[in-house]
């Protein structure tokens, strides 16, 4: 099966202003697509270095001596290419989620498809499984989660029934949990419910909106002049960072200004947000939600 078809590839990657013999990063490697894309644009000096925290993705690394696949999570984005040697890049691309491929493998978890083990973790190194949370939150943090990464308005009430029917029972299973919160779930919409059930628990599970503001405060620092953050996002939650932080240079999305009245930024914007085609959503049902942000140096 497809690892992963790539989205907004040429505009995400005619975004990082490619220089021949540049520096870039791709901090979401997956199954390799734009950093594919990325090395057919580099000259014979250029270097590519890619992470990804799901050792699945091993399996797609590309033989070239301008690549170097760095199997960790980007929230050390700078600690690793300094290891390298790296302190300054020409481009950084980020394409948030999951891929297809961890979506589509049943024990993975992420899908709710599949009777399965409710795992949900990138980096299955890591501690925290969704199991674990479900079954061992107390009845206020689920709700918090439930409703702060899932938007979902009846999460008090969808956490008062985790938190009963566990008492039973461990919940194991993604089609337990679909089951527990059967009666939660309006019939026309279950699907949509339930994938934001499950986005909620895959958020807590990886930690990506922490992740994703540690990175992203990496980035001024990280980038040579005139060099470029290539950012696609899929949830608002994930876009709202991304935008505040590109438009104020912090996740409150509070103007700070010094004595002269300039707006105290690191980054500015460069274009308007992009969406997918029609013919993109079409021919790739995981672009609908894509939106990709471009910023350089301020
Ligand atoms: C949407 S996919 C990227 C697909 C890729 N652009 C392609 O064309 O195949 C996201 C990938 O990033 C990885 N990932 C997500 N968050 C990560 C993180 N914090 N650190 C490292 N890898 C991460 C996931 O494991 C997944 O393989």
């Amino acid at each position: 099966m497809n690892y992963h078809s790539p989205v907004l590839l040429s505009e995400s990657v005619d975004a990082l202003d490619i220089k021949e013999n540049g520096i870039y990063v791709d901090v979401t490697f997956g199954g390799g697509g734009h950093s594919r894309e990325i090395l057919s644009r580099l000259g014979e000096n250029g270097k590519l270095f890619a992470f990804d925290q799901d050792p699945d993705a091993q399996q797609n690394k590309i033989d070239d001596d301008r690549f170097v696949l760095i199997a960790e999570n980007f929230r050390y984005i700078s600690r690793f290419l300094r290891f390298y040697g790296v302190k300054k890049v020409d481009g950084v691309l980020a394409d948030l989620g999951v891929s297809s491929h961890q979506f589509d493998e049943a024990e993975r978890g992420f899908s709710t498809r599949f009777d399965a083990d409710l795992d949900m973790r990138m980096n299955q190194k890591s501690q925290l499984s969704a199991k674990k949370i479900i079954n061992s939150y107390d009845e206020k943090q689920l709700a918090d989660i439930l409703y702060m990464y899932g938007e979902l308005r009846n999460a008090k009430a969808l956490a008062k029934e985790i938190v009963l029917a566990r008492t039973e029972q461990e919940i194991k299973t993604s089609f337990q949990l679909k089951e527990v919160l059967q009666r939660h779930l309006p019939k026309a919409k279950e699907n949509k419910f339930l994938a934001q059930i499950f986005q909620a628990l895959r958020i807590e599970v990886n930690e990506e909106l922490q992740v994703l503001k540690e990175f992203l405060q990496q980035i001024p620092d990280l980038l040579n002049e005139n060099g470029r953050l290539s950012v696609i996002s899929y949830h608002s939650l994930e876009d709202r960072l991304v935008k505040r932080f590109i438009q104020t240079g912090n996740f409150d999305g509070k103007m700070i200004k010094d004595f002269y009245g300039n707006i105290q930024k690191p980054l500015k914007n460069v274009g308007k947000m992009v969406i997918p085609t029609k013919e993109e959503i079409a021919e790739n049902n995981r672009a609908r939600s894509a939106k990709l942000r471009i910023a350089t140096l301020n």
